[in-house]
Order: structure tokens, then sequence, then C-alpha cells
């Protein structure tokens, strides 16, 4: 009978410990996931990346706003945070790099035969306008948009909260704005260059030859080379790229999702920074690195013997073109 009794007392002690040990499990334990914790297929990555998901439900007529925390979410963070500011200081430092060390090796490329005193016109004034206007947007985009990348690393230190708060909501309406003129300016740039800027067979030639630039050649081009071919070919499809990923960002959740807005994030932030550190690589040739080809936009003409030694075949061409017309309308005309 003892006996008995004290198997009764084990068999009650161990359906005690029992339901003592069911009842002291974690709450969320309970709770349904997506991912069984118990089951023996589950890769530890996953049970870690979905146990770090914070979920629920809310009232909001935005079901998305009921996730607050996610994997892919953590993973885009990562992107903007360190991969982009990666990707954009070793293009941006590295073109500066590279032009500083081009420039002490070849110094400015001049008008090797001189100055001939007589100008071309080069760009008309529609042109000219469009390129400032489109280049005026392009430089006040990039500084408000790399302020979005790099302020908060770079400049926040340096200007503090409140200084920095009214700049990035200033720079955040010109980013926005000036999206309009910027891309109305790369469809005209588009339409009104496009006939010049188709690759031939004179760009082999030109590449072959280092383009001019490297060395003291003159390989013969048209009205537009190899080298600013490639650069208007990088505004179109740059601008078109950092024009359609920057509407999806600029009216989220039109016929997007949480996903395809990462993803246009992503291609614009990357284009972006190499965008910019194209066109410093073009600002570098239009300015100091060439004598006489900032006037081709500046003042719409460029001096003969430039024209010669950078567009020889262009010259003929203009030059056979308003020949019967000189004695109305010189091509060419004294400069003053
Ligand atoms: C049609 C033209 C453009 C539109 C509609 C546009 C729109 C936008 C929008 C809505 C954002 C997100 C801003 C935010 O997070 O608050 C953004 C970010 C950004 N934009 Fe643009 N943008 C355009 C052109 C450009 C150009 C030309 C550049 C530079 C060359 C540029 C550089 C950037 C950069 C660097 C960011 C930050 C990316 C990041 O850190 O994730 N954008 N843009």
């Amino acid at each position: 009978m003892t006996m008995l009794v004290a198997r009764f007392r084990a068999l009650v002690g161990a359906l005690a410990f029992l339901a003592l040990a069911i009842g002291a499990q974690p709450a969320g334990a309970q709770q349904p996931t997506s991912v069984n914790p118990q089951a023996s297929a589950v890769q530890e990555q996953q049970l870690l990346q979905e146990l770090d998901r914070i979920s629920g439900r809310c009232t909001l007529p935005d079901q998305k706003a009921c996730t607050i925390e996610q994997p892919a979410g953590r993973d885009w963070r990562h992107f903007h945070e360190v991969t982009l500011r990666w990707i954009g200081g070793i293009a941006i430092v590295g073109i500066l790099a590279v032009l500083i060390v081009f420039y002490l090796w070849r110094g400015m490329v001049r008008i090797e035969s001189g100055r001939s005193g007589r100008t071309i016109v080069r760009f008309n004034a529609f042109e000219r306008f469009v390129h400032w206007m489109t280049a005026t947007c392009f430089i006040i985009l990039a500084v408000s948009g790399l302020n979005i990348s790099f302020g908060k690393p770079l400049l926040l230190p340096v200007v503090g909260p409140e200084a920095f708060t009214a700049w990035s909501q200033w720079a955040k309406y010109a980013h926005n704005y000036l999206s309009f003129p910027f891309t109305l300016g790369v469809i005209l740039i588009f339409l009104m260059w496009l006939a010049g800027n188709i690759p031939n067979r004179v760009d082999v030639a030109w590449f072959k030859r280092g383009g001019g630039i490297v060395g003291h050649d003159h390989p013969p081009a048209h009205r537009f080379n190899g080298g600013q071919k490639m650069i208007y070919w990088i505004v179109v499809l740059g601008g078109a790229a950092v024009a359609l990923s920057g509407y999806v960002l600029m009216f989220p959740f039109y016929g997007t999702d949480i996903q395809s807005m990462q993803a246009a994030q992503i291609v614009h932030g990357i284009v972006a920074m190499l965008f910019v550190a194209a066109m410093i690589a073009h600002i570098y040739i239009g300015t100091i690195g060439m004598e006489g080809a900032f006037e081709a936009m500046g003042e719409g003409t460029v001096d003969l013997n430039w024209a010669k030694e950078h567009h020889s075949l262009w010259l003929e061409q203009e030059q056979a073109r308003t020949a019967p017309h000189q004695s109305r309308q010189p091509a060419a005309t004294p400069a003053e």
C-alpha cells in the first residue's frame, strides 16, 4: 500500500512539473509565426531574420504601416548608409584624383597653332540656353541629392542640427521642383543633338588616336567627337534613369510596392553618383582642361584654329555649306 501511495505521489509530481514547464514558455513562442522554430528544416539565418520582424495589426488604412521593421528594410538601410556612400565616395573622389593627376601631367590642351583671330558659330542661343538650364538644374540636383546621401555624416556635425535641418528642407524642395526643368532639358538635348551623336567609324579612329587629349595628336572629328558622344549618351541615358527612378520616389506607391520603391532608390542613388563623376570630367574638359572650349558654350563661337584642331570634318562641312552665301552672311567672323 505504502508502495502504491509513493508511486501515485511520483506520478502527480511529474505531471505538476510538466504543467509548470508548459506554462513557463514565453508568450511569443505561442504566437503563430510564418516560421515554425521547432521544424528541423528551419535555417538559423531564416529564423533570425523572421524573428527580427516587428509587425502587427493596426487600424490605419495603409496596411504597410503595420510593419515597422523587417529584414529587407535593414538591407536597404545598409545600402543607403554604407554601400551607396562607398560607391559615391570612390566615384567622386576617384575622378577628382584622376583629373588632378592628369592635369599635373598633361596640363591644359592648348590651341597648338595659336588663335587665328577669326571665329565660327558653334552653338546658337537656343542650344546654349538649353545647355545652361539643364546644367544649372543638374548642379543643384546633384548638391541637394548628395546632401541626402552624405549630409548627415559630413555636414551635420559641422553646421549643427538647426542649420542642417533648414538647409536640408530647402535642398529637398529644390530637388523636387528642379527635376521638371531638368527632365525637359534632357529631352531637348536628346532631340537637339541626336543627329550629331550617332557613333560611327570616325569615332573609333578618334579613340584609337587618344582623342587628341592624350598626346598632341589632332584626329579628325565631325561636330561631336567620340568623347563628346559618350557624354551625350551618359546625359541622355543617365538623365532618363534618374528621372524615371526619381519620379517613382517622388510619387510613392502609385502602382509600386515597397520592393520597387527600394529598387528605384538603389537605381537613382547609383546612377546619380556615376553621373556626378562623369559630369565632373565633362566640366574639367570644358574649362581648365582645354583652351578655347568654354567659349563654345559661353559666347557660342570658337576660334577657327580650335575648330581645325578638334573638329576638322565639321569645319570643312560648315565652310562648304556657307561658302555660296559668304558675301551675305559669313560663317567665320573676325574675333573682336
Ligand atoms: C528628374 C530628375 C530627378 C528626380 C525626379 C529626383 C527625385 C529624387 C527623389 C524623390 C529623391 C528621394 C529624396 C528623399 O529621400 O527624400 C532623390 C534622391 C537623390 N537624388 Fe534625385 N532626382 C532627380 C535627379 C537627380 C540628379 C540629376 C541627381 C544627381 C546627379 C540626383 C541625385 C540624387 C541623390 C544622390 C539622391 C539621394 C540618394 C540616396 O542617398 O538614397 N537626382 N531624388
